[in-house]
């Protein structure tokens, strides 16, 4: 959700800053801008469209020359996408650019305060009254100090911020703070960088400093000071970044989303080796005694889009292993439907970037209450991370498409062992089962590489079904979870209209919407239930229904019910959404490569939400 770099150094800042922003487009990309410091003004170039549009701008018109300069990448929420709603925003008199990536929620009050004053918005967006703010304060009460002026302007403003700031007369300085939005310090050799997220730096540097809420930096080409509100030094640790460009480029893949679709053997082995010793589970990052998980009576699932879809999956493998009441809720609801927390109710949040902005305040909300919360988070060191209570890293690696696919499969794997672990704590499942579930948990890699051998399977689907209007997906149990994925997968990035509903439900509505040649895709793997999915295929292929079944090898007899079949390896039943979920991504990336459509940056979607 926006894009921000900073850049400064005896270099040219364009080509880093745009080099940077590349890297950030999935954050946002509906429109892209820069300001740079040069000539004794600061200098702003923005543009409607994708990056490549203000690169031609920047290239063609208007080069700048600076070395001082701030960029961002937007994806809109105050004011449409246009050039005049892209930041960087200037103050009236042009004292400050601002880049901005949250939400000012009072900005609408500020701005009529300001209009009061006499001073003029260009824009309709949110961000416009932080750099009118601020050229406020430094004009009048904080009599030129900038320091004092930041934080003048942080007393004034409700939201979530990043933000990168430049004054004029500052030359040699970028200033940035944040609350609530993701923001890191990249120290060079000579030269320094500011980024939303690390693989905007990471050509340049692997040290880096991340930016803590509510704290001030003020960069220089040579130097990186932090302070508190209070204005008083800080002192910061730097994290060298272990993984490589390499993870975060697309290694020979046309797509960031195949690439990281093949990746995922790999991503659930890294998560699941290193938490098993001795062919037990060791959760070291659980801090709660043994004594007071046993106390748990409640657990429930938390998570936005692609997460919340664990969540689903989760809440039938708890129940069936742990025997435990659970809830799986997205956070937007959660955080604001009075749930039921106290010290003995387990929250599990799980978030692909650790930032997401309902998932940190449903966090807020549990921890309230005195709800332990564990979350499965792939960003080290995010908010979400830093704020729970425990926290089971999944190591994916960057996911850079918007269309999540390895996190969702790292963050069941780790599902998965929690349920396990807190099964056999609480003596809920047998040694045997135990063992069972041990091996299928240390297989599972390989059986996921097993489903994308079948590759040539799903595309030969996707070219039968690309021009359809609409698919229904439909399951029961943790079919029905992965039934939920599969539809997301295909809406976000193909843009066709599909739907998932569990089996039973089908005759209570949706099933007036099958016609003659409507497509459904039926996950019948879950064993007990097979017979009654095979109901539900009959139920819509009776009304012409063309039918994808999907099973688990050997069930052959599916066969005779539907037209098309796809086989997925046999796993313990509740770890089936893992083998599941892969050829139906695969199946999303076919479908929308065949309709054209641009995958990794779908429309409207941002792969990283931070504002409300
Ligand atoms: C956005 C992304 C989804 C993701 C969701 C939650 O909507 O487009 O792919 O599932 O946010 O993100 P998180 O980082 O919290 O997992």
């Amino acid at each position: 959700m926006c894009g921000i770099v900073g850049y400064i150094g005896d270099d040219r800042a364009v080509p880093f800053l745009l080099q940077g922003l590349e890297k950030l487009e999935y954050r946002g990309y509906d429109s892209a801008g820069v300001a740079i410091y040069g000539g004794g003004k600061i200098n702003i170039v923005k543009a409607k469209g994708r990056l490549s549009v203000l690169a031609g701008v920047l290239d063609n018109n208007k080069p700048l020359m600076g070395t001082l300069g701030i960029g961002h990448t937007r994806w809109a929420t105050h004011g449409a996408p246009s050039d005049v709603n892209s930041h960087p925003h200037l103050s009236e008199n042009e004292k400050f650019a601002v880049v901005h990536n949250g939400i000012i929620e009072n900005y609408l009050s500020l701005k009529e305060y300001l209009g009061k004053k006499g001073i003029e918005f260009q824009s309709e967006t949110d961000t416009e009254v932080v750099a009118q703010l601020l050229e406020y304060y430094y004009n009048g009460e904080c009599e030129g100090k900038i320091l004092d002026t930041i934080a003048k302007v942080m007393s004034k403003v409700e939201g979530s911020y990043a933000l990168g700031i430049i004054c004029e007369d500052y030359p040699d300085r970028i200033f940035c703070v944040r609350k609530d939005s993701p923001l890191i310090i990249g120290k060079g050799d000579g030269e320094n960088y500011l980024a939303s997220d690390i693989p905007a730096i990471l050509s340049r540097t692997r040290e880096i400093v991340r930016i803590k809420d509510k704290e001030i930096c003020v960069l220089t080409k040579n130097s990186m000071d932090f302070y508190n509100l209070d204005l008083e030094p800080i002192e910061k640790e730097t994290e060298t970044i272990e993984w490589d460009i390499a993870s975060a480029e697309k290694g020979g893949y046309p797509h960031f989303m195949l690439k990281e679709i093949h990746e995922q053997p790999d991503a659930v082995r890294k998560t699941v080796s290193p938490r098993i010793k001795d062919g037990r589970i060791a959760l070291d990052e659980i801090s709660l005694t043994a004594e007071k998980l046993r106390n748990i009576n409640k657990i429930y699932f938390i998570g936005c889009g692609t997460a919340y879809h664990v969540g689903v999956a989760a809440k039938y493998t708890f129940e069936k292993l742990v025997r435990i009441q659970t809830e799986a809720d997205v956070a937007s609801e959660f955080r604001y439907r009075e749930p039921l927390l106290d010290e003995n109710t387990l929250v599990l949040i799980t978030s692909q970037s650790g930032e997401t902005a309902d998932t940190l305040a449903a966090l807020r909300e549990a921890k309230k209450h005195g709800s332990h919360v564990i979350s499965i988070v792939n960003v080290v060191g995010s908010t979400i991370a830093n704020e729970s209570d425990d926290v089971i890293y999944t190591w994916a690696g960057p996911e850079i498409s918007v269309a999540s696919t390895k996190a969702y499969s790292t963050q069941l794997a780790v599902m998965y062992m929690i349920a396990i672990y807190l099964a056999d704590l609480k003596g809920a499942i047998s040694a045997e089962d135990y063992d069972k579930y041990m091996a299928d948990l240390q297989a599972l890699p390989e059986k996921i590489e097993e489903t994308l051998r079948e590759t040539e399977k799903i595309q030969y689907f996707a070219s039968k079904s690309f021009n359809a209007n609409d698919m229904y997906f439909i399951g029961r149990n943790v079919d029905y979870a992965v039934s939920l994925e599969a539809s997301l997968k295909l809406k976000e990035i193909s843009y066709i209209h599909s739907e998932a509903y569990t089996g039973g439900e089908l005759k209570h509505g949706p099933i007036s919407l099958i016609e003659p040649g409507t497509l459904v895709i039926a996950f019948a793997s879950y064993g007990k239930l097979f017979d009654k999915m095979l109901s539900n295929i009959k139920e819509v292929k009776a009304r012409g229904a063309v039918v994808l079944g999907v099973t688990t090898q050997g069930r052959t007899e599916i066969e005779s019910e539907t037209d098309f079949d796809f086989y997925v390896p046999e796993v313990s039943d509740f770890m089936l959404p893992s083998v599941e979920v892969v050829p139906f991504q695969l199946f999303a990336y076919y479908v929308a490569a065949m309709r054209g459509c641009d995958i990794d940056k779908p429309r409207n979607l941002a792969k990283s939400v931070t504002v409300e």
